[in-house]
């Protein structure tokens, strides 16, 4: 939009659109109470003027003439970190880590920082001073391999970064975090859209001019309350997520886009005292040794991204003390959990109307395959029935309206997960018979095509009304 110099304009803190006037809602992505006003200015373009013509010439080319240059990428020691970057990180990448606060991603970038020896790293702090980064640096216990190579910068004004990056030519530079960082050229104060797009902007191009790769750190709240990463995502060529609960321990990273690999990848971390450990094998931690008679726990095999988890949900069934039955999840979708109570009603003939229904996904993981349904639905049974399931099951498969056991994705790999782990007995649905089998393992594997056979091999009963 073009305004003369001097006007403000309002601009939404979630998803960056901007209007002229100032609104409750806002028009593109229906938020309310976004928008905020900042001043427009013209920027002139400072710093890297001669980076057009580091950049080719422009001209139309054929596709056949385009000459395949294989992505020269960093391999680093976190494997869990190569997996979501699609193996290491590209040269010349600008690369956003988004995150709550605290959730841990200074805590990445700074052991990615210290572990990366051999190379040359900026890392550039508006949040933290040196002695706090000195005492973060030793907290991971890293601190030996980094005296040599690591460069730590407290400094939140642009030009002065750039001009340290093109003196020293670093390898890797991270930014913590991008809502600090200003540009003089920009009047509004840093962490505002208008400067948080400007600086993005500006480091995209020197990463690029410089083939430099840059991870920029940025900070979302649930509610989306400081500007960011989403009006980012388009400029950036990899997104990465970081999340999990604080209260647990785990950490996921997820890659939300990549222009240099695939987008279903997740990698796995553990908070610990000195540091991120990754985990290489998650389903080894999430299922705990269990008491054998204990009912309301099944272990369901789910996919997150492209890798197989084996977790457990837990569920609590008993008889409503009030007039309407309470009913909560953690973990799951709620509404799901409903149709699946209902499903079990109408098709089953279990009275679950006047019971209270509590469920839980161990492990703080919030689940989105619909493939984890059947272990749900064996947990719910097994507290109603007061009958234990054995912890050498697992279950996999969605379950339908009419009360089909629905096919699931990838069957083969979660069969194999579970051989690995010793499972006894997989619980598929029919419709997704694997194609081989792999004879190694004694896992002895059930199909079921409604959810009658589910009751009736799990908790040996013909239905119930
Ligand atoms: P931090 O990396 O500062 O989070 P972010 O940069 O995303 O805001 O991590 C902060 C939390 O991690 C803090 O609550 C303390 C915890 N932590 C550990 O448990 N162990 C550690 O070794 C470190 C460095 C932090
Ligand atoms: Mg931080």
């Amino acid at each position: 939009m073009n305004s003369p110099t001097g006007k403000t304009q309002f601009y939404c803190q979630n998803c960056g659109n901007h209007t002229v006037k100032w609104m409750g809602k806002c028009p593109a992505c229906g938020e309310w109470n976004t928008l905020v006003e900042e001043k427009i200015q013209k920027v002139k373009t400072q710093g890297f003027g001669d980076i057009s013509r580091i950049q080719e010439s422009s001209r139309p080319v054929l596709l056949n003439e385009i000459e395949e240059i294989d992505q020269i990428r960093i391999p680093t020691q976190d494997h869990e970190l190569n997996r979501v970057l699609g193996g290491g990180i590209v040269s010349g990448s600008l690369v956003l880590i988004g995150g709550e606060p605290g959730i841990g991603k200074s805590t990445l970038m700074l052991q990615l920082a210290i572990s990366l020896a051999r190379h040359k790293i900026f890392y550039v702090s508006g949040e933290e001073s040196l002695q706090q980064i000195k005492l973060r640096a030793s907290r991971i216990n890293q601190e030996q391999n980094a005296s040599e190579h690591c460069y730590i910068y407290v400094e939140t004004n642009l030009n002065s970064i750039l001009e340290e990056i093109e003196k020293h030519l670093p390898s890797l530079v991270i930014i913590d975090s991008i809502q600090t960082i200003w540009s003089p050229v920009i009047e509004s104060s840093p962490g505002s859209i208008s400067q948080v797009r400007e600086c993005t902007s500006l480091l995209l191009r020197l990463a690029k001019a410089k083939n430099i790769p840059i991870f920029i750190i940025g900070h979302i709240t649930k509610d989306g309350s400081i500007a960011g990463p989403k009006v980012l995502e388009h400029m950036v060529d990899t997104v990465l997520q970081f999340e999990g609960d604080r209260h647990y321990h785990y950490r996921l990273l997820r890659t939300l886009k990549n222009r240099f690999g695939s987008t279903s990848e997740l990698g796995i971390y553990q908070m610990q005292g000195e540091g991120l450990r990754q985990v290489p094998n998650p389903s080894e931690i999430l299922l705990s040794p269990r008491d054998e008679s204990l009912s309301g726990i099944s272990i369901s095999v789910i996919m997150e991204g492209a890798r197989v988890l084996l977790l457990e949900s837990q569920a609590l069934v008993s008889h409503s003390a009030y007039g309407t039955p309470q009913r909560s999840s953690i973990g799951f979708d709620h509404r799901r959990m409903s149709m699946l109570l209902a499903v079990l009603e109408k098709k089953c003939g279990f009275k679950l109307g006047l019971q209270d229904v509590f469920l839980n996904i161990t492990g703080g993981i919030r689940v989105e395959d619909p493939a984890i349904d059947l272990g749900l639905v064996v947990s719910i049974l097994s507290s109603l029935l007061d009958t234990p399931v054995s912890s050498k099951y697992c279950f996999t498969g969605e379950v339908g309206l009419s009360g089909e056991i629905r096919s699931v994705s990838r069957v083969e790999q979660r069969i194999s997960e579970a051989g690995k782990l010793g499972l006894e007995k997989i619980f598929i649905p029919k419709s997704s018979s694997p194609a081989k089998i792999d004879k190694k393992s004694n896992l002895q594997i059930i199909e079921l095509s409604k959810l009658e056979d589910l009751v009736k091999r799990v908790f040996d009963l013909e239905g119930i009304g």
